[in-house]
């Protein structure tokens, strides 16, 4: 039935424990050009809204066993932007007050009425139609970039993700990791199941447990009511493990247990819950130091990483760069709507030379900085001066040695300093650097041999 539904009609799902209503109200919204989908409780509720992905839900806040509010919890964890209408018929401002909270995106009382409901689905359908504009961007857009480092990357993706192995990625902050990870999932035979994030880094050691595997009503003092897990969440689908170098080795015995068995207890709970889930996982440590420092487990290492994935630093694909502003500033300037910013050439070979020590996120923020802070269109090195940060790493520069006792002596300390520092720039290649320093290439190679410097060794 699912992809009978007409795609340009806008989907909502109703979740009430009550017939009459679900009827109804599905009556109302099929006057007003809406399909429905309906759910007799909040597990179905949930499953619903995992494989049809509606544009509004009506959800009733008392329904047995998953209420109303722990199912908006559910909802808003798997896609907060999808709006949530909490309906009830015994309303308390407290119950409005928390839905609110968690993300409702009305609350209504019943008994319905068309004049509660009709500017409801009014905005909902303009949401929608502005988020796939914006989803529409952000497919087209994922991984921009042809430098060779990341080509291989893509060939990596294209490769792996059909095939439900499980992957490590590795790379400093702010190259891409989750933007592979959800590569990864969208090409894989699981992209219309769930992705689910989970920062390991974020929860409280105390809290992981029921993080990953939820509890039963009652299994703590503030376990007021069950709660999925992110491995249930994350059934059939991926589950993004990010940050997992910065796990207690606590938790990761935890989770190296799971992983191993698919299979887990929610906490408070006898029953055993099985999965199917794969596990991507990030880090922007050496998980090989870490295991030597005695910081990570080495089997849970093994277990995650099958298939590696190493993200280059952006300094190393510095051809990426002007793909990369081209996309951000056509992004920004679509956002802000004001015409396209351009680099002038210097400006360009200025963001290329420069380090980048938070990768493509720092360079996405200066640009976006750029766009809001510059009037003009062609953005030129004076401007880059106030915003690139005074680089943490300095290139160290030939300094003169006072110390030295001739003249003779002084000058060819510096000579030897400036040789070094330009063949490190060069990357030790005497041809490219005795060009760049305006010397013949055997002058520079007689230079290096008074000197003592062996390239080769050095390279
Ligand atoms: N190839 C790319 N093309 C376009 N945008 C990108 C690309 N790679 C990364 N980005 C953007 O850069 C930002 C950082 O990416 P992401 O969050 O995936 O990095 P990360 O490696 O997970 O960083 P961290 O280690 O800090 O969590 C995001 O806004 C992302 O959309
Ligand atoms: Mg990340």
């Amino acid at each position: 039935m699912e992809n009978q539904l007409d795609k340009s009609r806008p989907l909502a799902l109703i979740v009430d424990d009550e017939e009459s209503i679900r009827n109804t109200l599905a009556d109302v919204l099929d006057d007003e050009g809406w399909d429905t989908k309906l759910a007799a409780n909040g597990y179905e509720g949930v499953d619903r809204f995992k494989k049809a992905s509606p544009d509004l839900v009506f959800l009733d806040v008392w329904m047995p066993n998953l209420d109303g509010i722990q199912t908006l919890q559910i909802l808003k964890e798997l896609n907060h932007q999808t709006p949530v209408v909490v309906m009830s018929g015994h309303g308390t401002i407290d119950t409005a007050v928390r839905a609110t909270r968690i993300g409702a995106f009305e609350y209504l009382e019943k008994p319905l009425s068309l004049e509660k409901i009709l500017p409801l689905l009014e905005h909902a359908n303009k949401l929608r139609k502005a988020h796939s504009r914006t989803s529409q961007l952000v497919e087209a857009t994922e991984m921009i970039g042809r430098s060779e480092g990341l080509m291989q990357i893509k060939r990596q993706i294209n490769m792996v993700a059909p095939r439900n192995a499980w992957i490590l990625i590795t790379g400093e902050n702010g190259t891409g990791k989750e933007v592979v990870a959800r590569n990864v999932h969208a090409r894989s035979t699981r992209c219309n199941e769930a992705f689910i994030a989970v920062n390991c880094a974020a929860i409280p050691e105390e809290l992981i447990e029921s993080e990953l595997f939820g509890h039963q009503k009652g299994a703590f003092t503030n376990a007021i009511a069950s709660k999925q897990g992110k491995f249930e969440l994350a059934n059939n689908g991926t589950l993004f493990l990010d940050e997992i170098g910065d796990m207690s080795l606590k938790t990761q015995a935890k989770i190296l247990r799971i992983l191993q068995e698919q299979k887990f207890e929610r906490v408070g709970g006898v029953e055993a819950i099985e999965v199917d889930v794969r596990v991507i996982a990030a880090t922007n440590k050496n998980l090989k130091e870490e295991i030597e420092k005695g910081q990570f487990r080495e089997d849970l290492y093994y277990r995650l990483n099958v298939i590696p994935f190493e993200l280059p630093p952006l300094r190393d694909r510095g051809d990426d760069i002007s793909d990369l502003c081209d996309y951000f500033f056509q992004q920004f300037s679509l956002e802000l709507a004001e015409p396209q910013k351009r680099l002038s050439d210097d400006a360009y070979l200025m963001l290329k030379q420069y380090r980048w020590p938070g990768n493509i996120r720092e360079l996405k923020n200066m640009l976006e900085r750029i766009c809001i802070m510059i009037p003009d269109e062609v953005i030129r090195v004076e401007h880059l001066k106030g915003l690139l940060p005074v680089d943490d790493e300095p290139r160290p520069t030939p300094t003169l040695n006072a110390q030295a006792a001739t003249l003779k002596q002084a000058k060819t300390d510096f000579e030897r300093a400036f040789i070094l520092d330009k063949l490190e720039e060069n990357q030790w290649n005497v041809t490219k650097t005795a060009e760049a320093i305006g010397v013949e290439r055997s002058n520079l190679h007689r230079k290096l041999k008074v000197f003592k410097i062996d390239p080769k060794q050095r390279g």
